[in-house]
């Protein structure tokens, strides 16, 4: 949870919708959507929470703190609003309603519609919940709530389109093999990827030669895990949605998974005894390319490890951590990185890579990885001289807040703008203990 609270602060910092601002151009076609005033994000309250869920075929709540008395953390609330205003303006056509829900306030609501972390969106959609565990900026909230519209099972009819199938290989997969559209089997099929979307893709073929290619027989369904070669068949055909269930989410967590923003805090949590492997690699950079190929190679010839689960982050995709993630981690992330990082206070050790040329062989990065599996590399070892780590354990009956950005603070030395937003936070934090 700690950990979570710290990525929270970060994106309450980060909203990124404030890039938006577009010069107008004289041509058409290209008009970015800017914030145009109006009000359409609904104050949720015991009175008006049974008609919003009636009136839209999907409703997105944001579930946040209190609004406090400070006037800059109002301006900070008030920035995620705008955010959830954005996309409430741009998905305007779409059915979807949107609403705020305060912790305190409403929390006879929230209670209702079990709604339990704070600073979390939560889509309630048809007789389904689905907790938004993502970056809370207007692009990923809009995207996700656009997938959260689609069919939750993608067709693929011919070679083209299992051609682009073929193509994911960051994603975990499910197709399979089924008569018509009327199948039951296919309609069990169906049922468990509604349990997942937008999260875990779901294809299914009606067509002979497209199971053909893929090796599927009448009602079989594979699992693909991201960046391996071969999938995995479910045994025993056909299968109940339950059964799907059950074996998606034994098998959810891969090898190696690529650090997404649309549930980057759900990924974070999914931590393996307090720690992750992490790899930072930038797709694009030929080193970080060639960095990637060998981690993917280490990851299916160790696939079979169940507490092997490397995070790989493409640093491109957050640009706006980039600053802050050298700071804590102190790694230049201009160059692929792998390291175990401690959730709890983000210590961490990375692996050197002497040669500023040479990269890793799969051999060394394989015994690396065995090192920090066995314990003989972690974050602990170098920790005597590092009073910092011992600050948090002092009292350690109330795990929320203060404590991250007491570390932060001790690890950042001072620096200008975090400290004051952390302050900031902690006032906020002291003020909700003392109202309650
Ligand atoms: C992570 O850090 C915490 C706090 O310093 C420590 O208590 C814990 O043992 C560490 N966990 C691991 C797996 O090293």
């Amino acid at each position: 949870p700690r950990a979570r609270s710290i990525m929270h602060h970060l994106w309450l910092m980060l909203l990124p919708f404030l890039g938006l601002v577009s010069v107008a151009p004289a041509e058409k076609g290209l008009e970015f959507p800017r914030y145009d005033g109006k009000d359409r994000v609904l104050d949720i309250n015991d009175r008006n929470y049974r008609k919003a869920m009636n009136k839209y075929s999907m409703l997105c709540l944001l579930y946040h703190e209190p609004i406090p008395d400070s006037k800059e953390l109002q301006k900070k609330h008030q920035m995620t609003e705008m955010v959830l205003e954005l996309v409430a303006q741009v998905l305007e056509e779409k059915d979807i309603g949107f609403g705020m829900v305060d912790a305190k306030k409403d929390a006879k609501v929230a209670k209702k519609l079990g709604l339990d972390e704070v600073d979390s969106v939560y889509v309630f959609k048809e007789d389904r919940v689905i907790e938004f565990d993502g970056l809370l900026s207007a692009n990923t909230m809009t995207e996700f709530l656009l997938d959260l519209l689609e069919d939750p099972v993608e067709v693929l009819d011919n070679a083209l389109e299992l051609k682009a199938f073929n193509r994911m290989d960051e994603e975990i997969r499910l197709v399979g093999f089924f008569k018509n559209q009327e199948s039951e089997h296919f309609e069990a099929f169906k049922e468990a990827a509604e349990q997942f979307q937008p999260y875990i893709k779901f294809f299914a073929t009606f067509e002979k030669t497209v199971a053909k290619q893929l090796t599927l027989k009448m009602n079989e369904v594979d699992f693909y895990e991201p960046f391996m070669e071969e999938p995995v068949t479910i045994p025993e055909k056909p299968h109940s949605e339950e059964e799907l269930v059950a074996f998606i989410t034994k098998h959810r967590r891969p090898t190696l998974r690529k650090l997404r923003a649309e549930d980057m805090f759900e990924t974070w949590e999914d931590d393996i005894e307090g720690i992750h492997i992490v790899a930072f690699a930038e797709e694009e950079d030929p080193d970080g390319f060639e960095f990637l190929e060998i981690l993917k190679e280490v990851a299916r010839d160790n696939t079979h490890l169940p507490d092997l689960s490397i995070v790989w982050i493409d640093p491109d995709d957050f640009s706006l951590l980039i600053p802050y993630w050298e700071k804590t981690f102190k790694v230049d992330l201009f160059r692929p990185q792998i390291g175990v990082v401690n959730v709890t206070d983000a210590d961490s050790v990375w692996m050197a890579m002497d040669d500023e040329e040479d990269l890793p062989t799969a051999q060394e990065l394989e015994d690396w990885i065995e090192d920090v599996l066995s314990g003989k590399v972690n974050t602990e070892d170098d920790d005597e001289e590092d009073d910092d780590d011992d600050d948090d354990d002092d009292d350690d009956d109330d795990d929320d807040d203060d404590e991250d950005d007491d570390d932060d603070d001790d690890d950042d030395d001072d620096d200008d703008d975090d400290s004051d937003e952390d302050e900031d936070d902690d006032d906020d934090d002291d003020d909700d203990d003392d109202d309650e």
